[in-house]
C-alpha cells in the first residue's frame, strides 16, 4: 500500500488547500475588503469556521488584512501591537512618508527586529491611548498605500476582558472618524450580537452582522469523501456518517473525518462510531476532565441529564436528577452557556461540543444519572 497522508488537520485555521465551499460568504467578505470604511459582524458557533473563512476571503480578494485575535492578547497594548506588527513595509518610495507618519502617531516606540513596537503600559488609559494611536495610524496608512486596509479583531467578545464592560464603546469612538479602513469584528459568545447589534448598543446599525453557519452536510459530506480518496484511501464513503455524527461546526467534523482516516489508513477495523470514541473517550479526556472539575455540582448534574437527552429544567428531569429547583438548574444554564460548555440552537440547548457530549454521558455510573 502506497503510504497514505492524512488530508485532514483541525489545529489551525483552514489553508488555501484544506478550504471549501463558502460559496455564499466569500464572496460578501471579498467584495467588503475591496471597498473603504466597512464594518462587518462575523458571528457564529465555535468551530464554525469563521477565522478561516475572513483569512480565505483576504487571501483570495489579495487585501490587506491586519488581524488581531483578542483572546490571546493579555492586554490591550499587546492587541495593538500585533496589529502594529502585521501592518506590511511600504513599497519603496513611501517608506520615508511611512517614518513621518509613525513620528506623527506614537511618542513611545522602539524599532526592534524591524518591526515598530510600543513599550508596555499596563495602566487602561495608556492601553487605550495605545490601541487609538495604532488605529488612527493604520487609517493613515491605508491613505498613504492608497489600497483598502481591513482590520480584524478576533473573538471581539474578549474586548470587554481587555478594555473593561465599555470597551467596545470606546473603540466604536476610535474607528468612527476612520473611513478608509474595514473592521470585520468576529466571534462566538453568544452575548456578542447583542452586544454589538441591539437598538442600545455600541455599533447599533453601524455593523452588518453575517451568520456563519453550518456548511451543508452533502456539500462537506462529498468533500470528505473526495479528500480522503485524493490522500489514498479507495472507497472512501463515510463521509455521511462523519457529518451526521460530529454535528454542525465544521471544525468537528474535520477531527472526526482526521481520525476516520486514520483508522482506515492503517487497516485497523472501527466504524465512525469508534473513532468518535476515540476522540471523545481517550485523546480529549484529560482536556474534558479539566472542563469538568471546575463545575459546580449544580452543572455537573445540568451537564448529565442534557448528555442523557433529558430538557434539564422539566419538572421530572429535576426530580429524576436530584436538583431542588428549577432556579438554581437556570442559574447553571446561564453559567454554562456563557463559558460556552453549552449552547442554543433554535431554542434548544445542547453541548457545544459532540465529544464532550459523549464523554459526559460515558462518565456517568450505569443506572445513575447523578455525578
Ligand atoms: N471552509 C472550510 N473548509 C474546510 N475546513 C474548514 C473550513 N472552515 C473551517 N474548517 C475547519 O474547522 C476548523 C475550525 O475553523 P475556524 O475557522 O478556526 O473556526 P472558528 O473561527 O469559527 O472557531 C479549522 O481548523 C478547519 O479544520
Ligand atoms: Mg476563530
Amino acid at each position: 500500500m502506497p503510504t497514505l497522508v492524512n488530508p485532514f488537520f483541525f489545529e489551525s485555521p483552514a489553508d488555501r488547500w484544506a478550504f471549501t465551499d463558502r460559496e455564499e460568504l466569500l464572496p460578501l467578505l471579498q467584495h467588503a475588503m475591496g471597498e473603504q470604511g466597512r464594518r462587518m459582524l462575523l458571528y457564529g458557533r465555535r468551530r464554525m469556521g469563521k477565522t478561516s473563512l475572513i483569512q480565505n476571503a483576504a487571501r483570495k480578494a489579495k487585501a490587506e488584512l491586519l488581524y488581531s485575535d483578542l483572546s490571546t492578547a493579555s492586554d490591550l497594548t499587546e492587541a495593538a501591537n500585533k496589529l502594529l506588527q502585521a501592518v506590511p513595509e511600504p513599497e519603496t518610495g513611501l517608506a520615508d512618508k511611512a517614518v513621518k507618519l509613525v513620528r506623527k502617531h506614537f511618542r513611545a516606540i522602539a524599532m526592534t527586529g524591524g518591526k515598530w513596537k510600543l513599550s508596555a503600559d499596563l495602566r487602561p488609559a495608556s492601553a487605550e491611548a495605545n490601541l487609538e494611536s495604532v488605529l488612527n495610524y493604520i487609517d493613515d496608512y491605508a491613505g498613504l498605500i492608497d489600497r483598502p486596509v481591513s482590520v480584524c479583531f478576533d473573538e471581539f467578545q474578549d474586548i470587554r476582558t481587555l478594555g473593561g464592560d465599555k470597551a467596545e464603546w470606546k473603540l466604536r469612538g476610535i474607528i468612527q472618524p476612520h473611513r478608509r479602513v474595514n473592521y470585520f469584528f468576529s466571534g462566538s459568545d453568544h452575548r456578542l450580537l447583542p452586544w454589538m447589534t441591539e437598538p442600545r448598543a455600541a455599533f447599533y446599525k453601524q455593523v452588518q452582522p453575517v451568520e456563519v453557519g453550518p456548511i451543508p452536510t452533502e456539500k462537506l459530506a462529498t468533500w470528505i469523501n473526495e479528500r480522503s480518496e485524493r490522500g489514498g484511501l479507495t472507497h472512501a464513503d463515510f463521509g455521511a456518517e462523519v457529518v451526521a455524527l460530529a454535528g454542525p461546526c465544521t471544525g468537528d467534523v474535520v477531527r472526526l473525518a482526521k481520525t476516520v482516516f486514520e483508522l482506515r489508513a492503517t487497516g485497523k477495523k472501527g466504524s465512525v462510531r469508534d473513532a468518535f470514541d476515540e476522540i471523545a473517550l481517550k485523546e480529549l479526556h484529560n482536556e474534558f476532565v479539566g472542563l469538568w472539575r471546575p463545575c459546580t455540582s449544580v452543572q455537573r448534574v445540568v451537564l448529565r441529564a442534557i448528555a442523557a437527552g433529558r430538557p434539564p429544567q422539566a419538572a421530572d428531569t429535576l426530580h429524576a436528577f436530584g436538583i431542588r429547583s428549577a432556579s438554581s438548574a437556570q442559574t447553571a444554564i446561564v453559567s454554562l452557556t456563557d463559558s460556552q460548555l453549552l449552547t442554543r440552537v433554535q431554542d434548544a440547548l445542547v453541548f457545544d461540543n459532540p465529544f464532550f457530549c459523549r464523554w459526559v454521558a460515558a462518565n456517568a455510573v450505569a443506572g445513575d444519572a447523578k455525578p
